[in-house]
């Protein structure tokens, strides 16, 4: 376990074996995309502005988008936020996905091509500090390493100097360990998959900080059942909760509220708190969320409070993708 005083926890991270350093959280900027069908509500333009205004002002000012969010509304959105500010500010972070086109599917290192070129312009932007290779378990192992291939052409984009770090950000941790094993990559994203309620990515975790790579843990709320709470929201990885996941966020959240903590507090700190992780993204669509995250890392959390929920038993370990 890193230091447990929550001060320390909000401290900038080396990103991997790399010399960036980055805040401990990411401001996940997919809601800001307007996933109705996804998130369950809308979130307008103003507010999505504001948002990454207000990101970019803390010491969380670390974006995280992908081109799939909302076909490129988060990403048009935050290039506007950018605009009004006159640029990325100085010593900020910013990291975008390429993947799939949601039309056809087509996965081909031409469509990746085309997404690439639309991110930079929806960003304004003429160079960020990741790209990730998004959703790699929607194509073939071999036909995204080909010759021509969606891997070669950001890998092309990286040797142009238009990023830094490539990264891999599958939804199913054993994808994201095959695109690892080929030393290709210095970073990953696995998402709602080392949570209170949910650790499949824990080895896959274990493999990428021993050799250096930067680990990025996505959805520490499950996608809202530990931040919401398992009434409003009996939902993990943006659909319905198998009942044991809700039944354990029940139990974990009575433990929180014995100690007067708020289950946020604890999924968060779950998170930050495990040395193997590099940057947790929390998922924001309000400016008030940055406050808030910051305030529930720097709550101090009391030792009886881990040790009640370790004497739950472990967290599932299926990947959350087949729930
Ligand atoms: N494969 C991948 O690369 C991948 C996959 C999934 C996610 N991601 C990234 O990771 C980010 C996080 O995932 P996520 O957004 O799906 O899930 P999440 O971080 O587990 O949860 C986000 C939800 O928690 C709510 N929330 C945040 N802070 C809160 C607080 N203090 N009190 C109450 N509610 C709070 C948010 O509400 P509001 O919207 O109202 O603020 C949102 O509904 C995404 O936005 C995306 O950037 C990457």
């Amino acid at each position: 376990m890193r230091a447990t005083v929550g001060s320390d926890l909000l401290k900038r991270r080396k990103f991997g074996s790399s010399s960036l350093e980055v805040p401990p959280i990411a401001v996940g900027c997919a809601p800001l995309g307007d996933m109705r069908e996804t998130f369950l509500y809308s979130v307008g333009e103003d507010e999505a502005i504001a948002t990454v205004k207000a990101a970019l002002a803390s010491p969380l000012d670390y974006i995280d988008t992908a081109a799939w969010y909302g076909d490129g509304e988060s990403e048009r959105r935050i290039g506007l936020a950018l605009k009004e500010l006159g640029g990325l500010p100085k010593g900020a972070v910013l990291q975008t996905k390429i993947g799939r086109s949601p039309d056809s599917d087509d996965f081909s290192g031409e469509v990746v091509r085309r997404r690439f070129e639309r991110s930079f312009a929806l960003l304004g932007v003429d160079r960020v500090d990741t790209v990730f290779l998004h959703g790699p378990e929607r194509t073939d192992f071999d036909a995204a390493m080909a010759p021509g291939g969606p891997v070669e052409v950001l890998q092309g984009y990286k040797e142009q100097g238009l990023f830094d770090h490539l990264g891999v950000a599958s939804d199913q941790s054993a994808v994201d360990q095959q695109y690892l094993e080929t030393g290709l990559f210095d970073a990953v994203i696995s998402s709602n998959s080392f949570t209170l309620l949910n650790t499949n990515s824990s080895d896959m975790f274990t493999y990428a900080a021993e050799r250096g790579i930067a680990v990025l843990n996505a959805a520490p709320y499950g996608s809202g059942i530990l931040s919401r709470g398992p009434k409003a929201y009996p939902r993990y990885f943006y659909r319905q909760a198998p009942s044991h996941l809700i039944e354990r966020a029940e139990k974990i959240e009575a433990i929180c509220g014995r100690h007067g903590v708020p289950l946020a507090a604890a999924a968060l700190q779950f998170s930050l708190r495990d040395p193997r992780i590099t940057v947790t993204i929390a998922g924001m669509s309000r400016p008030e969320r940055i406050r808030a995250a910051i305030d529930l890392v720097s709550m101090e959390l009391p030792d009886e409070l881990w040790q009640e929920i370790e004497a739950l038993g472990p967290p599932d370990s299926v990947d959350p993708s087949t729930y």
